[in-house]
């Protein structure tokens, strides 16, 4: 399935990813530096935040609690459609997603 990652400077970047991947390990794996996943993945790091396109807000999964809170308590420019990547799990329900990556806020 195909994920492209719109970087901070409008540059996109269409990955191919794997089923069962989340979306961080995608990025990392990538080189996406804006994403750098330092917990790996266990929602306590926030370095994972992205932004889910408009167009794909309702066909996601809503955040759980843990991860609002998480998003609430370390990003500064929170929107209704962040998500920390490592909490998206990709399926095929996926392909074609589109996610913006804010500048890095580490
Ligand atoms: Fe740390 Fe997502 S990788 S919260």
């Amino acid at each position: 399935l195909n994920i492209t990652f719109i970087l901070p400077d409008k540059n996109k970047i269409t990955v191919a990813a794997n089923e069962g991947d989340s979306l961080m390990q995608t990025a990392v794996d990538n080189d996406i530096e804006q994403i750098s996943g330092d917990c790996g993945g266990c929602c306590s790091c926030a370095t994972c935040h992205c932004f889910i396109d408009d167009k794909w807000k309702d066909k996601m999964l809503l955040a759980d609690d843990m991860e609002t809170e998480l998003l609430e308590g370390a990003i500064d420019n929170m929107q209704e459609n962040s998500r920390l990547a490592c909490q998206i799990f990709l399926s095929k329900e996926h392909d074609g997603l589109v996610v913006h990556v804010p500048e890095s806020d580490w």
